[in-house]
């Protein structure tokens, strides 16, 4: 198994901050930048060069001299293979101060601005088992660690059922324990691996795009319930049927059982047919006093506690008196405007996942709410003029756009609207901060609060308050 060898040992390095996609940053001794894999500020190394790119030079660490105080083990076996929780090697308290201040550097160095109130971040209580959702793979190619390959001792290189190795497109990290979820994500993924290799089912091969078992996706709601899909690559019932009946019968926590056929070349499943096998049609969960029925196709926020703290802080930055016209844009399932309905006079969300506004229309009805409109379309396309003629001009408009932020016509067309106020959640404080560079030329930056969505990543949710200028 070979792979690609082009190193060199940068002595004595400093790491001194966070960047790009987490990495520790220092610089060699001819003052080049180097971002390291598994560093942490504060650390001393020498870094093994794995590459250079754009005269960066991305490394991992050959020998730690002096040991951040930032540093602590990482709890997970799974850690150095894995790539999920890159940063557990990180103290918690280290890992919300550097989140806080990627964003800052963000908002200083793109958007350039003076924020009034920077607020800051909310650190989750709960850092393990926070996610509600997993989605695992079934690979016939088993990533096996190079440490293993050096000990030279034989490798059964076949199957594993885990997670995409990263940068790795046809390696699955074999996972025994994850810490993302609820135990009985474990269990679950477990007894499959026993179950499929005890009957012989084959599993996917990513090259010839063969192979029986796919993808399993878990889900769970705060009280203790569970949805499960499996994902096969062809219909045999006799297969299905059996596994489907272990499942049920040895999980009863799993209260929605469901499974799809993905004969397709990709792992995507958004296009294809869930077939439901057993139990509910849907989880419930709640965000404050909003239900929510969530189907297996639906999207929701994958951190339940931390979404009510993160829909929280739209709240408070809104204060809202009642009366406000408010626009919700990239609304997924309607979870913000839905949140806020009855707080305001009314509420327009805009998603462009049809999909997602069925569920937002069924969740609405749920919860009685009659103030709330839903269109489905890209907002580039639906929020135009007669858009803000037939609504009314927004009192307040929420916008959070997927990580690549919004097009510039959406930007464009929000400077045009002149919101009085402009509330930006955003997952990517990068294209956050510039589109709030295009905005300053009508807004202020009166307040921003991060919150930790993720615990253990490099990913940061960051919301910001905008005041039209006067
Ligand atoms: C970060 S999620 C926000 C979802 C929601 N606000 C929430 O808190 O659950 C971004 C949403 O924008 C949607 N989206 C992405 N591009 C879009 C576009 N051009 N027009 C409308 N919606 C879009 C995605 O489908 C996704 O639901």
């Amino acid at each position: 198994m070979a792979r690609r060898n082009r190193r060199k040992i940068i002595q004595n390095v400093r790491l001194t901050g966070i960047a790009d996609r987490g990495k520790a940053v220092g610089r060699d001794q001819e003052g080049m930048v180097v971002f390291v894999e598994g560093g942490v500020p504060g650390d001393l190394m020498d870094v093994m060069t794995q590459r250079k790119k754009k005269g960066v030079w991305n490394g991992i660490p050959h020998q730690i001299h002096e040991f951040s105080e930032d540093r602590t083990e990482a709890f997970c076996q799974h850690f150095s293979e894995c790539g999920g929780c890159k940063w557990q090697h990180l103290q918690y308290s280290a890992q919300i101060k550097h989140k806080n201040k990627v964003v800052l550097d963000a908002f200083s160095r793109l958007a350039k601005v003076e924020i009034e109130d920077i607020q800051d971040i909310i650190g989750a209580e709960k850092t393990k088992n926070y996610r509600n959702k997993m989605v695992y793979s079934f690979s016939n190619r088993k990533w096996i660690s190079q440490e293993i390959i050096d000990k030279g001792q034989e490798v059964d290189f076949r199957n594993g059922l885990g997670f995409y190795r990263a940068g790795a497109f046809d390696k699955v990290v074999d996972i025994h324990e994850c810490h993302l979820q609820d135990n009985l994500s474990n269990k679950l993924r477990n007894r499959l691996r026993d179950y499929t290799l005890e009957n012989n089912i084959s599993y996917h091969d990513p090259k010839s795009h063969k192979g029986f078992m796919r993808n399993l996706f878990v889900r769970n709601n705060r009280k203790g319930e569970w949805m499960v899909n499996l994902v096969f690559h062809s219909n045999d019932q006799e297969i299905i049927k059996a596994m489907m009946e272990m499942v049920k019968s040895e999980f009863p926590e799993i209260v929605s059982l469901w499974y799809t056929i993905n004969p397709k070349m990709n792992d995507s499943t958004a296009d294809l047919d869930r077939i439901h096998f057993s139990g509910d049609k849907f989880l419930q969960e709640s965000l404050g006093d909003v239900k929510f029925n969530i189907g297996p196709k639906s999207f929701f926020q994958t951190n339940t506690f931390q979404a009510e703290r993160l829909y929280q802080t739209v709240l408070d930055f809104a204060e809202f008196k009642g009366t406000e016209n408010v626009y919700d844009l990239y609304t997924g399932l309607g979870s913000i405007a839905l949140y806020v309905a009855k707080y305001c006079k009314k509420v327009v969300g805009i998603e462009e996942i049809e999909a997602a506004i069925e569920d937002a229309k069924m969740n609405q009805v749920l919860n009685g709410i009659e103030n709330a409109t839903f269109y489905a379309g890209d907002v580039k396309n639906i929020l135009d003029d007669s858009f803000a003629e037939r609504h009314g001009r927004p009192d307040l408009l929420i916008t959070d756009p997927p990580r690549m932020g919004m097009h510039p016509d959406v930007v464009n067309m929000l400077l045009r609207l002149e919101s009085p106020k402009i509330i930006y959640v955003s997952c990517n404080p990068s294209t956050q901060a510039r589109d709030v560079a295009l905005l300053k030329e009508k807004y202020k930056v009166l307040k921003i609060r991060p919150v930790d969505m993720f615990p253990h990543t490099h990913h940061i949710e960051n919301v910001a308050l905008l005041q039209l200028r006067k």
